[in-house]
């Protein structure tokens, strides 16, 4: 199948009522395992490469997202790519050129004028380039491994007004939301405001999208979908399952018994995650 696109997955997500599942992805065996994930549920899902994700790659993005693009395309499901919490105007550039469909370009931590400002022009290369593009108000606590934000800190919420302000001015496609979940929770244990989903739906029109997510129990991920939550960021809960797979099958020299484990791990992380949003 060829590669879809994420702007198709999340509109058609959202005339159903459901979300769109989207993994990131640090080796190969992430991607064949997200897929095989989908596949498993029938369902189309996104793969996205974080900044951080190609930094570890020493700074190359060819390799990883030509190795995503071909996982995606021999997928039986529509599969798009995505590139996630991007902050390097080069690495933004590159995307178009690399197979990805979408960008999310992440100038949260900056203060609003200027958060602005930096997405605008990225909104403005990505909409020329024919690129889908997302954007972060409010700042959704614990990225690369930072402390978790106090939930209670000052742009720790998304400001409903402030948001919609933002959307219009930014001309962005969709908007990450802070509204109480943290990157890189290795528990199940958060709980979502719901109130201010409710109160950032009703004032925005397009698509919302929750990070952090793998720190969510299934009944808060189902909540935030029935809340208006049209695409679901999930990175952490991949790398737990393969971590605990690897750890348990270690013995020997050759990789290939602890990869397929923690790949066999990883899809079904995946294919239960996707159907908690369906
Ligand atoms: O953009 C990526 C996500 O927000 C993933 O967050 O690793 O906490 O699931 P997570
Ligand atoms: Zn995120």
């Amino acid at each position: 199948m060829s590669l879809a696109a994420t702007g198709d997955l999340v509109r058609e997500a959202a005339a159903g009522g459901r979300a769109v599942a989207a993994f990131n992805i640090i080796t190969l065996e992430h991607a064949e395992a997200v897929v095989a994930g989908a596949e498993r549920v029938r369902t189309a899902v996104v793969l996205q490469l974080s900044e951080n994700a190609v930094k570890f790659r020493d700074g190359q993005l060819l390799p990883i997202a030509r190795a995503a693009a071909a996982c995606a395309e021999a997928a039986a499901v529509p599969v798009a790519l995505h590139l996630d919490h991007v902050k390097s105007p080069e690495l933004l550039r590159q995307a178009a050129d690399a197979g990805f469909a979408s960008v999310m370009y992440d100038a949260a931590h900056l203060p609003y004028g200027e958060n602005l400002e930096a997405t605008r022009s990225a909104a403005d290369w990505a909409h020329a380039n024919g690129l889908w593009i997302e954007a972060e108000l409010g700042e959704v606590g614990g990225k690369k491994g930072d402390a978790p934000l106090d939930p209670h800190a000052p742009g720790a919420r998304t400001d409903p007004d402030e948001a919609r302000r933002f959307v219009s001015d930014s001309g962005v496609d969709a908007l990450a939301v802070a509204i109480g979940s943290t990157h890189a929770m290795t528990t199940r244990t958060a709980a979502l405001d719901h109130a201010l989903l409710a109160r950032l739906a009703k004032a925005l029109d397009v698509p919302l999208v929750l990070h952090g997510s793998s720190g969510l129990p299934d009944s808060e991920l189902a909540a935030a979908v029935a809340g208006g939550i049209r695409k679901v960021n999930i990175g952490t809960a991949l790398n737990v399952a393969m971590t605990e797979a690897i750890r348990s099958n270690l013995t020997g020299a050759d990789p290939r018994p602890y990869l397929a484990a923690a790949r066999t791990a990883m899809t079904a992380t995946a294919a239960a995650m996707i159907s908690a949003l369906n």
